[in-house]
């Protein structure tokens, strides 16, 4: 208790800057927030939602694949989560003929439900603070690589000693930059079986156009069911699991929510950053956002002109064009929203306060040079990770030949590393993951983003970063990049599954040869030679001190505004966001009211379109106001927003509301307000929810999966908290059902008693 108390003692609330900035850990929330909670309606305590003692919130609250956020909401280990988290696997399941991202899916029992190789579904037994622990015998002048040695081994350490149950694991993580450790005991299923999902005109309803974007009528969810062993553990795939039985399911909530409502949000918030100097944010406005996103813009414009005009592009480059497409839209939202919010000149204010103090306090003279050291040295980095944005995008994943390429790279290295048998061993892999890259690989498309990009590396960066491959290339097609990449696209293996798979027939030494000789792995190569010499030496120097500085900074500033409220920056941890249902004002006026509705949907309908179409059945729903026990005065809400404070990892989570019931499905920020991540401002930053009465209208009216529906715990917490029994079909239901119907998933009825 002691060690608890001492680590943060530091961290003690007295001013409440934000009513609602900030994400918080679980199991702090009793010491620093239930008392504001209170105030903004919340109706349970602390112990509600994190307790070690007994079955609360967090016991329903799953890290789903790593990535994002799953809520359980049933007492059969029923998931619940975003279609944009569950959509690799809906993509991976589906083919022209079972075009599920198209028509959606809907196991109608559970032998029909979908297993997923790889997907994990991790809840948190418990946490932490092991600050004393991992930071002994750490000075504060310890330069960056001798601390990290000495808290590491201190983690083994803890890691060793800790409590745990033979299928739990132990993870521990520094926050606020390595000022503080705290460990997490988790459990990890890996038998996670997809249940439902809507079609993607529902689930994915404005695709790009709407993505970060308020008004929203996105049906962006989708249903998994987590399976153990017989005994409740966590087990490999296996026909013989039997679906979880969890310690807590979030029963939903059936009435909704209204202006100025409680709001909790639950879950894995990635990565934030709001504690930085102002010179990290112009950089970042200036420099390393414009150049991800001019990469992107190029990479982007190819794919989607491709998608838009071959129906099996479209389902080959989905996930990948989804995942491109996400970061830079909100990259550019967040230039928008750090400039007009004027970030830049906010953190100059708030360091000159700092400056204040410091200059004043003698004991906070060793905090003096802080600011100016940051300032020569992210003036010093810039050209750096500029030139390391643009050859990080290049070759991560814009361009999909070097991501094979670097499979080969990776035999090469296997073999000088571990003999004949090390290429053996990676082959094997390597074998394994062609089908994986080539199903979804149309070189032709990819031909055209290898000119495009090497022309903007060139362009943007000059000479001086341009690897001499590359420029004899370029002098061999006469100075145009469409010939270059079509002489190299000619010339490399790469292009097809049958010539790779060709080459790793061939004997070792062959294969070898013609690895060394491919034209796109000699350029992988070259650009990684110029990456390695002239980029990461320079800006892993600087970046070492920044982070050491950034760790002195962060203690630096709550040591001097220790009366501040100071949240840890996300790092995929359990995290809790509290705010409340709002609107918000965008622009001189303008102003967004906080709920949208089916009305909404159909104004946005447009016959056909790849962003807009609306399906047959949902039209006619709409046509009927055929909202059954999910609408409300006669609309059918479909999705809100809200103050919390969420980032990306927060897909999926759960809002709750003051009682502890679902009342919606996080699944995105407005464009003003995702610069939140480095600034957040509560007048433009809001999170955008799922209404949960779409989510049920949609699986229970739309698609017909009653069987869902009775699994699960519907309740009235405004009129009295009864829980309904889950209604009676209506005849209007059967006759519904009959007609036109684009989810094929109706015609058998469900069988009951699977469930
Ligand atoms: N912007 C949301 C998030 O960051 C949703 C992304 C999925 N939708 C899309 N159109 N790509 O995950
Ligand atoms: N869609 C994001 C995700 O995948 C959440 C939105 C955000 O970044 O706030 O986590």
């Amino acid at each position: 208790m002691k060690k608890l108390v001492l680590s943060l003692s530091f961290l003690f609330v007295v001013r409440l800057a934000f009513a609602v900035e900030g994400m918080w850990l679980p199991l702090l929330l009793g010491l620093l927030n239930e008392t504001e909670m209170k105030s903004l309606g919340m109706k349970m305590t602390a112990e509600d939602i994190y307790s070690v003692n007994k079955g609360s919130l967090k016991d329903a609250i799953v890290h789903f694949g790593g990535g994002c956020t799953a809520e359980v909401i049933s007492d059969k280990g029923l998931l619940l989560t975003n279609h944009h988290c569950g959509f690799g696997e809906i993509q991976s399941h589906s083919t022209l003929e079972h075009n599920y991202l198209e028509d959606g899916f809907w196991a109608k029992t559970m032998k029909e439900e979908l297993p997923n190789p790889g997907l994990t579904a991790s809840f948190i037994s418990r946490i932490e603070d092991v600050t004393m622990a991992a930071l002994a015998g750490v000075t504060e002048d310890m330069d960056k690589k001798t601390r990290q040695s000495t808290v590491d081994k201190n983690i083994e350490t803890i890691k060793a000693a800790a409590k745990k149950e033979a299928w739990e694991e132990v993870m521990i993580r520094p926050f606020f930059a390595g000022n503080q450790y705290f460990m997490f005991i988790t459990v990890t299923y890996k038998d996670v079986r997809l249940v439902g999902a809507p079609p993607s005109s529902i689930g994915k309803f404005g695709a790009d156009t709407d993505n970060w974007v308020w008004p929203r009528h996105t049906g962006d969810f989708s249903i998994f069911r987590i399976y153990a062993d017989k005994d409740n553990r966590p087990a490999e795939y296996a026909e013989s699991n039997v679906p979880l039985k969890p310690k807590h399911f979030l029963p939903i909530s059936l009435d909704g929510v209204a202006e100025g409502d409680f709001t909790l949000v639950f879950g894995f918030p990635g990565r934030t950053n709001e504690y930085l100097p102002s010179y990290a944010i112009s950089q970042l406005a200036d420099v390393l956002d414009p150049a991800r996103i001019s990469v992107r813009d190029k990479t982007l414009a190819i794919w989607d002109g491709a998608m838009r005009s071959d129906a099996q592009v479209k389902i080959q480059y989905a996930d990948k064009q989804a995942g491109l497409a996400n970061a830079w839209k909100k990259w550019k939202g967040e230039v928008l929203g750090l400039r007009k919010t004027g970030a830049v000149k906010k953190k100059q204010a708030y360091e000159a306060d700092f400056k204040k103090v410091v200059v004043l306090d003698a004991k906070f003279a060793k905090y003096q040079k802080l600011l100016p050291e940051f300032e020569q040295l992210y003036r010093d980095i810039t050209p750096y990770s500029e030139a390391k944005a643009y050859y990080d995008e290049i070759m991560g994943g814009n361009i999909e030949i070097l991501r094979a390429a670097n499979r080969f790279a990776g035999l090469v290295k296997a073999k000088d590393k571990n003999g004949e048998a090390g290429y053996q061993e990676e082959k094997k892999k390597l074998q394994e993951g062609l089908t994986d890259f080539y199903k979804d690989y149309r070189p032709e498309i990819d031909q055209r983003v290898v000119a495009a990009l090497m022309e903007l590396l060139v362009r943007k960066l000059g000479k001086e970063y341009q690897s001499d491959f590359l420029a004899n290339l370029l002098a061999a097609a006469g100075g145009n990049y469409e010939k270059m990449a079509e002489n190299l696209f000619k010339n490399s293996f790469l292009t097809s599954q049958a010539a790779a798979v060709a080459i790793l027939d061939k004997p070792m030494e062959d294969a070898l040869k013609a690895i060394a000789n491919d034209p796109a792995c000699q350029l992988l190569n070259s650009l990684r030679d110029v990456y390695s010499a002239k980029i990461t030496p320079k800006f892993n120097e600087y970046n070492d001190r920044i982070e050491t500085l950034q760790n002195t900074y962060m203690r630096a500033q709550m040591e001097v505004f220790s009366n501040k409220k100071f949240y840890p920056d996300a790092n995929s941890t359990m995290r809790c966001s509290y705010g409340q249902v709002q609107g918000y004002k965008p622009q001189d006026a303008v102003s967004f009211s906080s709920q949208t509705y089916l009305d909404g949907v159909m104004e946005k309908y447009v016959p056909g379109d790849y962003e807009f179409d609306v399906p047959a059945r949902l039209r006619e729903l709409y046509e009927k106001k055929d909202y059954g026990q999910y609408g409300e005065n006669g609309k059918l809400p479909v999705a809100f927003i809200g103050s919390n404070h969420t980032t990306g990892g927060n897909s999926g989570s759960p809002a709750i509301d003051a009682q502890g019931n679902l009342i919606g499905l996080n699944f995105d920020r407005v464009w003003e307000g995702t610069m939140s991540d480095y600034n957040y401002d509560p007048s433009i930053c809001r999170n955008i929810m799922v209404d949960a009465r779409y989510v049920l209208f949609i699986v229970d009216k739309y698609a017909g999966a009653t069987n869902l529906i009775k699994e699960m715990k519907l309740v009235h917490p405004k009129k009295g908290g009864s829980t309904p029994k889950a209604k009676q079909e209506s005849k209007a239901d059967k006759m519904n059902k009959k007609s036109s119907d684009p989810a094929k998933s109706l015609k058998a009825a469900p069988k009951a008693e699977e469930y």
